[in-house]
């Protein structure tokens, strides 16, 4: 199982440092659970710091596809193993509405955040209006198709899927365990098709969208859902440290 608390733009260094800290005491050590946190990345460096020693390992929520150059404000894949990244978020579905990432963009980042040795939690979805058409399976997908060409089988651990319905997304509206096992059973399949069966079975396929400590047993409970992607819950230390516990139940 696997954990990931993306704390999107909140947090500044000092709050950050006391939520890392809150997190690696309150989630301890949970056997067959990796937790990752995922701060802005102005709080990288202090996170780094709080967590060293600790079994949480740190993420970026983005990055650029190159690796250096004239980029204003961009940020790279060696900067972000320098500053202690072993995951990057890619293609999170605020990233493809607000900053029109595309899945041939996603593709690109992550070509790149594998040739730097990290690890790759890469973001899925459907909105609303497409699962209302019964469109949600085409659009994963896509998404899966363009986003992942490319990606060569190898490493399991490299690579993390989120299914996130756009939907569920910090609404406090979930998938059902029963919606969102339908998707990861799918998101498996293809997998398998493109990675083989044994890498297909051991890549982490996680849910986000409004998990929470009251919702998260019965979704991790499902037979292909291996964890979460964590927004708004993972923004309270023992909030989080309940929903690690939660997966620590069927790791
Ligand atoms: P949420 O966010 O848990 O606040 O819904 C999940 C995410 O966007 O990763």
């Amino acid at each position: 199982m696997l954990v990931a608390g993306n704390w999107k733009m909140h947090t500044d260094a000092d709050s950050a440092r006391a939520l890392a800290r809150d997190v690696a005491e309150a989630a301890g050590d949970p056997e067959g659970v990796t937790v990752v946190v995922c701060p802005p990345f102005a709080s990288l460096s202090v996170v780094a710091e709080e967590i060293v020693g600790t079994p949480v390992l740190l993420g970026a929520q983005n990055m650029h596809a190159r690796e250096a150059g004239a980029f204003t404000g961009e940020v790279s894949a060696p900067m972000l193993t320098s500053a202690g990244c072993r995951y990057v978020i890619l293609g999170h579905s605020e990233r493809r509405q607000y900053f029109g990432e595309t899945d041939e963009g996603v593709c690109e980042k992550i070509g790149q955040a594998h040739a730097h040795g990290l690890a790759v939690i890469a973001c899925v979805g459907e909105t609303l209006a497409e699962r209302k058409a019964g469109r949600a399976e085409e659009v994963v997908g896509r998404q899966l198709a363009r986003g992942l060409r490319g990606v060569a089988p190898g490493d399991p651990d490299r690579l993390v899927i989120a299914y996130e319905p756009v939907w569920a997304i910090g609404t406090g509206e979930t998938a059902t365990p029963g919606q969102a096992q339908e998707m990861h059973a799918f998101i498996r399949e293809r997998l398998q098709e493109q990675f083989g069966p044994e890498m297909g079975r051991a890549v982490h396929i996680l849910y986000g969208g409004s998990v929470k400590p009251g919702n998260a047993a019965e979704l991790f409970g499902e037979a292909d859902v291996d964890g979460g992607l964590i927004g708004g819950a993972s923004l309270n230390g023992a909030d989080f440290a309940a929903i690690v516990a939660a997966a620590a139940e069927f790791a």
